[in-house]
């Protein structure tokens, strides 16, 4: 348990660069691994959660190596070529790591034991292991789907198209991944868009991915298996939902300007930034550029008013993991902001639908909470703070609360932020060297 308690501050100044995206870091050491010859990775994000990617590839017979000035090197096994771990894959706290695993594994003819901890355990893995069973991979599971997991992949598997039930950026790079392993075309038809970091990092690997947009805004999304893939070169760009934690705080806490270096901007991660721009935020985006496919920009964010608004449910896929820290700007905001569609944030690292509208309450801002919606009456920069949050096993919870902190009344506590080290090793050093106040707390 690591207690942090963050405490008001005057004002947020200066730049900082946050670490690499934890979506686009997973795939680079996935489909690394899935090459033939070697992969360079610049920007990886280091940590926890991918750090398991890592440790379960390597587990599989691939050599992923970490070198001097943070360059990752992976050796892969090609297309098909991983091996039967010695051993259960523990990915943690990592449902990115859990499902696109049991994507590749599903097409390769062994047993592998997949777990994962108290909160990974408790996330539903059916909504991957349903299409996969029909590529021909069989799962033994807990009940209701839960890991631990038992993954047997298919000795031949057999192609799909499939329509994503669930808005799911990972069902669909499993079914993608496994389809890699699959003679014939693997299709996935997803009714709203979700994140493309797989196609785009398929692509920069050398596998034709062919995209057809749909009448009504859906996607399907198919590549022909059995490709023969080649090491590459990745520079992986920031996440843009790391960033959100220090730019909320800069439009929160008045007085303050930051820029954040070098974040990606893909316009499917970049919901958040279109609430924030409705509400009236002071935010622009600088040297906009690509790296390896995905689009980069800095952003300037500079403390002023807010305003409430409606969020609707189908931006829901373009900030998934955003409105926790959404929430908090709200609640800083005039006015009421009201988000429907969130029915998925029952399932992240916690309940965090609950988690966000119960601790929003614990700082003194007024909340109504539904199936899958969350009203917040935002209280026009005036909020009270002086509470002890849960953090759930949540990283986004924990950060999300930090936050609020740097710009309530009275200081926020959080019970255990050692879950923040699973996507952003590094955040209470940042967001102090930009002029927070977040420090270990050990009072009873
Ligand atoms: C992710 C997809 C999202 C997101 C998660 C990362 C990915 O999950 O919440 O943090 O890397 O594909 P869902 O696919 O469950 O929406």
């Amino acid at each position: 348990m690591t207690p942090l308690i963050s405490r008001p501050v005057a004002g947020l100044a200066g730049e900082a660069a946050v670490p690499g995206d934890k979506s686009i870091s997973h795939r680079s050491l996935m489909v690394g691994a899935l090459a033939v010859g070697e992969t360079t990775v610049r920007g990886l994000l280091e940590g926890d959660d991918v750090l398991r990617t890592g440790a379960a590839l390597r587990a599989l017979g691939a050599e992923v190596a970490r070198e001097e000035g943070g360059v990752w090197r992976i050796r892969g096994r090609g297309v098909g070529g991983l091996s039967e771990p010695a051993s259960v894959l523990d990915l943690g706290n990592s449902g990115t790591a859990a499902r696109l695993l049991a994507g590749i594994l599903a097409t390769h003819p062994f047993t592998s034991f997949l777990t994962g901890d108290a909160s990974l355990n408790r996330r539903p893995m059916s909504r991957v292991t349903r299409p996969l069973s029909q590529m021909g991979a069989r799962f033994v599971s807990r009940e209701g789907g839960r890991l631990p997991m038992a993954v047997i992949g298919a000795a031949e598997p057999v192609p799909i198209t499939f329509e994503l039930p669930v808005a799911s950026a990972q069902v669909k790079s499993a079914i993608l991944l496994a389809g890699l392993n699959t003679p014939g075309v693997t299709r996935v038809i997803e009714p709203q868009p979700t994140r493309d970091h797989s196609e785009i990092m398929l692509r920069h690997f050398g596998v034709t991915v062919a995209v057809e947009e749909l009448a009504g805004g859906g996607r399907a999304i198919s590549l022909t298996g059995e490709a023969e893939i080649s090491g590459r070169s990745i520079q992986v760009p920031g996440d843009p939902s790391s960033a959100a934690f220090p730019l909320v705080a800069a439009l929160i806490v008045p007085g303050s300007r930051i820029t954040i270096r070098g974040v990606g901007v893909n316009r499917l991660r970049a919901g958040l930034y279109e609430c924030l721009a409705e509400m009236g935020a002071r935010l622009s985006f600088a040297n906009r550029r690509e790296e390896g496919g995905e689009a980069v920009a800095d952003i300037v964010a500079e403390a002023g008013p807010l305003r409430g608004i409606e969020v609707p449910p189908e931006r829901a896929p373009r900030m998934i993991d955003e409105y926790p820290v959404l929430a908090v700007a709200a609640a800083f905001a005039q006015g009421t902001t009201r988000m429907t569609g969130l029915a998925e944030l029952r399932v992240k690292e916690s309940d965090r639908l609950a988690a966000t509208a119960q601790s929003l309450a614990a700082c003194g801002v007024e909340v109504e909470e539904g199936e899958d919606w969350l009203v917040v009456k935002g209280r026009e920069g005036e909020v009270a703070g002086g509470a002890d949050i849960a953090s759930r096993m949540d990283h986004r919870i924990a950060m999300s609360f930090l936050v609020l902190g740097t710009a309530a009344r009275r200081p926020v506590r959080i019970d255990d932020a050692s879950f923040i080290d699973t996507s952003f090793p590094g955040f209470a050093r940042l967001m102090n060297a930009l002029g927070a106040d977040i420090a270990e707390d050990r009072r009873p």
